[in-house]
């Protein structure tokens, strides 16, 4: 049986969530490559050696650099805050590694440019955790427009909205600019964007306009690694400090099939939790989708006869029916979040093995794609005109 040693680059939230993928995915998969947790880097601060034992890490390391070099790591997988996945991704690539990497691929456009180049050039495969494309029902929505059940797509709204930012949250890393490049945007945004890509199958040609707004333009300044990569001498002594990025970007495109479009990302939408949505309103039915009841895909079928038509929840658990089910729970014996990790895990094993993801994965290519539209959404914003694609490389 074919292994892999995973070194996993940083131990924050999505430190967690990664550990656990990989932990689980050869318990609940057969993966043609079964991953070995072999080493977890962190900053000394955050006692990786603990992190480590309890996670099922075989080592632990406060050195990345030597880590990612290490001819014993054969996948590196990237978890830290936005500006510190190029650096990585580089030294992972010049190594000869595959790199995973979390969202959004970069903090700048010109490093996500530059790490497709690289990983392109040197012909090796790479992954971004754009998780939400691996929840059940947005692989199911996608293998239905795929099928041509929604006839051609006209409208696209889709939203993420969370409400955890307000004044009492300090200077974070993804407050700041040079380290998370933007804020809901690149945050929320992101998924939204990869995710209507990865489900109408088109691209996104044209942003019609856009709005940014940062309602609290300072916070307290955080002490010591809660900061999560502050930049050194901007920590803690109680002072506050500039927020250099939006809290709520919205704008309007086009996509490539003719659909328009809406996209809206905020943290301070009170009363929305983790309210990733999108709906696809198409010439033959419609779809609606929304995480916080990640399990169910609304299904409006234009092509019964009127008098019967009506929105219908489908309960995306039918382990013979639904893309990744059949490996988790019985029928209606619901999944969480966790669960689109762990699927990607088993998605990332068989590619490397040569076979193909359940759904297409995005690779470093695919990612900076995505960014590009950011990139597009946040000039259209700061000039206050349209932004066609092809501006923007
Ligand atoms: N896929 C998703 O749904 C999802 C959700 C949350 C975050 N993310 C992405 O995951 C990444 C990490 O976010 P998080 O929420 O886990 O952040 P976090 O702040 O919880 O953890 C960041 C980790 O990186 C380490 N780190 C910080 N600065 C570093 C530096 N200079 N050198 C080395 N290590 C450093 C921190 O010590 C910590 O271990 C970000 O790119 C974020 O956008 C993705």
């Amino acid at each position: 049986m074919a292994t892999i040693n995973v070194a996993l680059i940083g131990q924050g939230f999505m430190g967690r969530s990664h550990s656990n993928a990989w932990g689980q995915v050869a318990k609940f998969f057969k993966p043609p490559i079964t991953p070995v947790m072999h080493t977890v880097f962190g900053q000394p601060e955050e006692k990786p050696q603990a992190f480590a034992a309890n996670w099922g890490w075989k080592n632990a390391s406060t050195d990345w650099e030597q880590l990612v070099r290490s001819p014993e790591i054969g996948l590196v997988d990237i978890v830290t805050p936005n500006y510190m996945h190029a650096p990585v991704a580089r030294a992972a690539i010049a190594a000869g590694k595959p790199v995973a990497c979390e969202k959004p691929i970069a903090g700048s456009l010109s490093d996500a440019r530059e790490m497709a180049a690289a990983a392109k050039a040197a012909k090796l495969k790479t992954f971004v955790w754009f998780n939400y494309r691996r929840c059940p029902a947005v692989a199911l929505a996608y293998q239905m427009v795929k099928d041509g059940k929604l006839g051609a797509i006209r409208h696209v709204r889709a939203t993420y909205l969370q409400d955890w930012a307000d004044e009492s949250v300090p200077l974070l890393w993804r407050f700041d600019k040079t380290l998370a490049g933007s804020g809901a945007h690149g945050d929320l945004n992101a998924h939204i964007v990869d995710m209507t890509r990865f489900v109408t199958g088109q691209e996104i040609t044209e942003i019609a306009g856009a709005i940014a707004e940062t309602f609290i333009k300072e916070r307290t300044l955080p002490a010591g690694v809660a900061a999560g990569g502050i930049a050194a001498g901007r920590q803690g002594g109680g002072g506050k400090g500039p927020v250099t990025v939006d809290d709520a970007v919205l704008f309007l495109a086009r996509f490539s099939g003719g659909a328009v479009a809406s996209f809206e990302a905020a943290r301070q939408a009170t009363g929305n939790f983790n309210r990733n949505t999108f709906e696809l309103n198409g010439t033959k039915g419609s779809l609606k989708f929304d995480f916080e009841r990640m399990n169910e895909l609304q299904w409006y079928d234009a092509t019964l006869p009127r008098a019967v038509q009506g929105w219908s929840t489908i309960m995306c658990t039918h382990g013979g029916d639904h893309p990744y089910v059949a490996n988790w729970w019985p029928d209606a014996h619901i999944i969480g979040y966790e669960h689109g990790f762990t699927n990607q895990a088993y998605d990332i094993l068989r590619v490397l093995a040569g076979e193909s993801p359940t759904v297409p994965i995005p690779d470093f290519e695919d990612a900076y794609q995505t960014q590009r539209v950011l990139e597009a959404a946040l000039l259209s914003a700061e000039e206050r005109r349209p932004v066609k694609l092809e501006e923007v490389r």
